[in-house]
């Protein structure tokens, strides 16, 4: 009891630090890459000011910079030339993120190359996968989609990803993809499934980013519910039952909670850190409302403390920089 115990002799400089119990590291963050078929330069994106949208020819360059940087995992997002009904253009051999990944495969080895299978930045609906008529009106048909992402996959692993990360939010898709990157010989292949993602208004931003806004409806019907924690657990489990490597809760920082439970499962959890949650940090940072070092640090250690092992941030590139 006071006055013989003191926690804020915990606190004292020096012993604080070494009392941390937790740290980021650069290891723990995988920077997101866009990469742009039609761009001939880096073009910087509106909603989202510090990132840009990469040529296919820049992207070694831009991966040996971050992995210089000591950033060891980097999730490609790919922007077609064209688009059709079924995102045709997100499996062929030498589709956009296909010819980045064997560029960066070949030019930084070592680097971690995830990429996200998902088929909205390639159909000119901008829905995930198949769409067709269901007794709620137009949406996303999930058994026909599921063979687009298994077919998406599967390029993406030929040309030399290490991690496929599905983010369609489709029921089936862990065990599907895992069944066909097993058929093409690519079990050593990982799985980080976006297992837990809400429809959420912090992916604004990210869709100008990506070209990934949708025509009609939303992603309700595929996309969780915000209120919902028990969903949301379920979720990650299935997927950790269909065999996922890696499981995956997005946004971060505002499902904290589903973090936590999510990291019961016993699994490696990545926590997504969306683009709407960078476009406030650093709207924020602009106007000097927030000293940004300081806010960024602050969310990614609160990531690591409710249970992230990995976290998918825009800030990676300048993250690197503050931490060891
Ligand atoms: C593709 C995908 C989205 C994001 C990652 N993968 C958009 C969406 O689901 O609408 C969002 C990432 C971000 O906001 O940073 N399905």
């Amino acid at each position: 009891m006071f006055p013989e115990r003191r926690l804020r002799r915990l606190r004292r400089k020096g012993i604080c630090e070494i009392l941390s119990e937790n740290t980021v590291s650069r290891k723990d963050l995988i920077a997101p890459l866009f990469v742009d078929e039609r761009a001939e330069e880096p073009v910087g994106i509106g909603s989202m000011p510090g990132q840009m949208r990469y040529p296919i020819d820049d992207t070694a360059e831009r991966a040996r910079e971050l992995w210089e940087k000591g950033i060891r995992s980097i999730l490609l997002f790919g922007i077609p030339a064209e688009k059709d009904a079924e995102g045709s253009s997100a499996w062929t051999e030498d589709g956009v993120v296909q010819q980045a990944v064997r560029r960066i495969r070949r030019n930084v080895p070592e680097m971690v190359i995830c990429t996200d299978v998902c088929a909205c930045e390639y159909t000119d609906h901008g829905h995930c996968g198949i769409v067709g008529d269901t007794h709620c009106g137009p949406d996303l048909l999930n058994d026909p989609s599921l063979a687009v992402m298994e077919r998406i996959a599967v390029s993406h692993a030929r040309a030399g990803a290490d991690i496929v990360a599905p983010s369609c939010m489709l029921d089936g898709m862990v065990l599907s993809i895992r069944r066909a990157l097993d058929a093409a010989a690519r079990e050593d292949v990982l799985i980080m499934s976006y297992s837990t993602k809400f429809a959420s208004a912090f992916y604004g931003p990210f869709r100008e980013a990506a070209e990934s806004g949708y025509a009609f409806g939303d992603r309700r019907s595929y996309q969780l519910n915000p209120a919902n924690a028990n969903e949301a657990l379920r979720e990650s489990e299935e997927d950790a039952m269909e065999g996922a490597d890696i499981l995956m809760v997005k946004p971060a920082g505002f499902y904290l909670d589903v973090l936590a439970g999510v990291k019961t499962l016993g699994l490696p959890v990545a926590a997504y850190q969306v683009s709407g949650e960078y476009a406030m940090i650093r709207a924020a940072a602009e106007r000097g409302w927030l000293d940004e070092k300081a806010a960024v640090l602050e969310t990614l250690t609160c990531l690591k403390r409710a249970g992230a092992d990995l976290i998918v941030t825009y800030f990676a590139d300048e993250a690197a920089g503050w931490i060891p």
